[in-house]
């Protein structure tokens, strides 16, 4: 805790703190928390750049004596991260912390005030003895000072003065991503005592979270809680798979009456608490659990009338929560919760329909260039740290992928010229990589698979893909020569790789798995003479799998669009609705709130077993753009000009979808009647236009708002193509009814 008064002369005009500290702050000024943002000043790549926080507290100050005072924590910054315990430089903790404000006060006479923290002010130990990010809090009630951060503080001269210590990251920045926040309060579902004294409450979801203890107790009570994601067989929780993370919080309470309590600088993934020393047994308000992650908006829903994949949209969304802090981590739970940059690649799309993740991309891709190689290497992990070395293809790769998904969303041009050197950097990596003009280098590859694929294929796709994208970026910010170039660049890598991996008597590439196969068709590399058998092939080992797919982190993505793509789509729809081994659905038969890390999460053993990493959550990035259809047109960024494109498949009855676009609220419905009409309901937003493409071939049996489509003044036909009518419209609302093609 550190702690200074002092005098204003006047009542207070205007206020504002400038605050930062190194690993967490909490500030408090005249006996109040400011603000309501969490684990402050955020997670970044602290030598090079830290954040900092500014609040307006002009209503907080006052004319005569006051006090600022501040709580410290070890956060990301000094808790000592990583699998092996303490990889991180700064990992003292409770010895390593740093406090930066700067108030700057105005008041009524004119007068000016600035409080800087310096030699001048105090501290002391807090009650909290313990805090990390992976252990949890001890917090001993007995030992707070109530009034510390007040004017009327008594025991001032008890504190040490603090000592002030020189740290420069070399940029400071002011944070602009959303902050962590609150978002919710889970109260246990049930309450179980498997052993007289030892409670175990179920909070019925896995979620990022830290509970909220309400007690009554003598002084010296403790009360430990611990967490995890499941139970043993007796009912008592197994954290095995949190592996070197204590997930346990202690408090201690101090006898004064009603305490409440709640950690304040970690948090972690659980749905389970095991909770001993209570005076007496719990009621669904002894203990709550409040849901903490970085609140970026949320944006798209989806439902339609598959209960399961309604489910499966739930619990990919609590994945995305769960992973959500600061930056994008893999997990919550075991002693990672790192920046695994491929995971979040991946994921990324998804994520975007379900939250607005502008800002949040925006600032994890400084973080990812801060983290760069001076000889261009990104990293596998970002903020660096664990993993040092060069990245590793698919996960580096991240620095290239995600500021072209913000660009293809939200149309953000500038996020591409922020962005541009570094992946540039990262591509003339790759170029001095090249062996025989492919980049095939050692990589996790298509990560956790059913059926695995070899890594150097895969390499050499990423490096392709990196390359390409680069050409676009260049292409989108008018830099034809480097476009021209690169693109050049790519097309020599995809030329290779298709001489060296593909077998004309199959059409499959490498060794045929559907990863092989669909890397090279999602990314652009196949020769379009091949492009249906190679995705042919791709639907012939799904249904060889008895309708499944056998993919990990990197082929999950694209399967489903490159199925429904190429004329797939009802094998695409068996894999999304499927409830047997390996799918999503499979995941909730057996009782999962969030996604797994493994299709196989409960056949295997505790060491590497998450049941809550998003990065197979990116399937449902083709409920919004395959089920209800609504996809960008490569070639206008930001939804100014969108498609939709419903899949009317299997056994699905209606589609709900929404999502506010850059433009407004885009929403695609359908539903399908018993008689074979499908009707489709379709907003575009003010300023932006869309070509859909109904699911029929006959122009005769469609209708928009009653008449016959040449009737309908707004709707522009464009003719047939395949078996879709094709339409294009202005911004309006857009009632079809079309008779679906052998549904009569
Ligand atoms: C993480 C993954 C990550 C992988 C890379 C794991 O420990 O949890 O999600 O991408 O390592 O090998």
């Amino acid at each position: 805790m550190l702690r200074k008064q002092f005098q204003l002369p006047a009542d207070v005009t205007q206020a504002r703190a400038y605050v930062s500290g190194l690993g967490y702050y909490r500030l408090r000024l005249n006996g109040r928390r400011i603000g309501h943002d969490e684990f402050t000043p955020g997670w970044t790549l602290y030598e090079k750049r830290c954040q900092y926080q500014v609040y307006d507290v002009t209503k907080q100050l006052h004319q005569g004596e006051n006090a600022v005072g501040a709580l410290l924590g070890n956060g990301w910054w000094s808790s000592g991260l990583g699998w092996a315990g303490g990889h991180e430089r700064h990992a003292k903790p409770g010895e390593n912390l740093r406090f930066l404000l700067q108030l700057e006060v105005q008041c009524a006479d004119g007068s000016q005030h600035t409080i800087l923290t310096d030699g001048t002010w105090a501290s002391h130990v807090s009650p909290i003895l313990e805090d990390t990010l992976y252990h949890g809090e001890t917090y001993d009630a007995r030992l707070e000072q109530p009034g510390w951060d007040t004017a009327d503080f008594s025991a001032a001269d008890q504190w040490k003065p603090a000592k002030p210590v020189e740290y420069r990251p070399a940029i400071m920045c002011v944070q602009k991503a959303p902050p962590l926040r609150i978002t919710g309060q889970l109260k246990p579902a049930k309450i179980t005592e498997p052993k007289p004294g030892v409670y175990v409450l179920d909070f019925g979801q896995n979620h990022p979270g830290r509970p909220k203890l309400t007690v009554n107790a003598p002084a010296g009570t403790t009360i430990k809680i611990q967490h995890a994601e499941i139970l043993r067989p007796d009912g008592l929780i197994d954290s095995v798979n949190y592996r070197s993370a204590r997930v346990t919080d202690t408090y201690i309470c101090k006898g004064t009456g009603t305490e409440v309590w709640q950690p304040k600088f970690t948090y972690r993934g659980f749905r389970y608490a095991q909770v001993t020393g209570l005076p007496e047994k719990p009621t669904a308000d002894t203990i709550v659990s409040q849901v903490v992650h970085t609140a970026a908006p949320p944006a798209g829903k989806f439902t339609c009338s598959n209960r399961l994949v309604n489910r499966i949209v739930k619990n990919v969304l609590w994945g995305q929560r769960s992973n959500m802090h600061s930056v994008p981590t893999d997990c919550p739970q075991r002693d990672e919760r790192l920046g695994w940059m491929g995971d979040a690649q991946a994921f990324a799309p998804t994520s975007i329909w379900n939250m607005n993740m502008a800002l949040f991309y925006t600032k994890w891709m400084r973080d990812i260039l801060d983290s760069q190689h001076p000889n261009g290497a990104t990293t596998g992990v970002c903020p660096r740290i664990v993993v040092d070395g060069a990245g590793r293809a698919a996960w580096a790769d991240a620095v290239s992928v995600v500021p072209w998904r913000i660009y293809e969303y939200y149309g953000d041009r500038r996020v591409l010229e922020e962005n541009y050197e570094g992946v540039k950097k990262w591509v003339e990596y790759i170029r001095a990589n090249l062996q025989n003009d492919l980049y095939e280098k050692p990589t996790w590859g298509d990560w956790v698979p059913v059926v695995t694929t070899p890594e150097l294929p895969v390499s050499a796709c990423y490096g392709f893909y990196s390359t390409k994208l680069l050409a676009q970026m260049a292409d989108a910010l008018g830099k034809q020569d480097e476009a021209e170039e690169y693109e050049a660049l790519a097309k020599r890598q995809a030329k290779a790789f298709h001489a060296k991996y593909y077998h004309p008597e199959t059409a499959n590439y490498v060794t045929g798995t559907q990863t092989s196969n669909l890397l090279p068709l999602a990314f652009g590399m196949v020769p379009p003479e091949f492009q249906q058998a190679v995705a042919d092939s791709v639907a012939r080992d799904v249904a060889e799998h008895g309708y499944h797919h056998t993919t990990g982190f990197l082929g999950t993505p694209v399967i489903l669009p490159m199925l429904a793509k190429y004329g797939h789509a009802e094998a695409a729809w068996r894999i999304a609705s499927s409830d047997e081994y390996p799918s999503l659905g499979y995941m909730v038969k057996k009782g999962a709130t969030t996604i797994w890390e493994r299709w196989n999460t409960d056949q295997m053993g505790p060491e590497m077993n998450s049941r809550n990493h998003f990065a197979f959550g990116a399937m449902a990035q083709w409920f919004f753009e395959g089920l209800a259809g609504i996809q960008l047109d490569p070639d206008v960024p930001g939804l100014k000009h969108f498609i939709v494109r419903p899949e009317v498949v299997g056994d699905l009855n209606w589609v709900k979808a929404d999502y506010p676009s850059p433009y407004g609220r885009i929403a695609c419905d359908w539903r399908r009647d018993d008689d074979g009409s499908l009707r489709l309901h379709v907003v575009v937003p003010a300023n932006t236009t869309a070509t859909v493409y109904l699911p029929t071939a006959e122009v005769s049996s469609v209708r928009e708002s009653g008449k016959p489509l040449a009737e309908a003044a707004a709707v522009r036909q464009r003719g047939v193509q395949g078996n879709r009518v094709v339409v294009d419209l202005p911004a309006g609302d857009y009632w079809f009814v079309s008779q679906l093609p052998g549904k009569k």
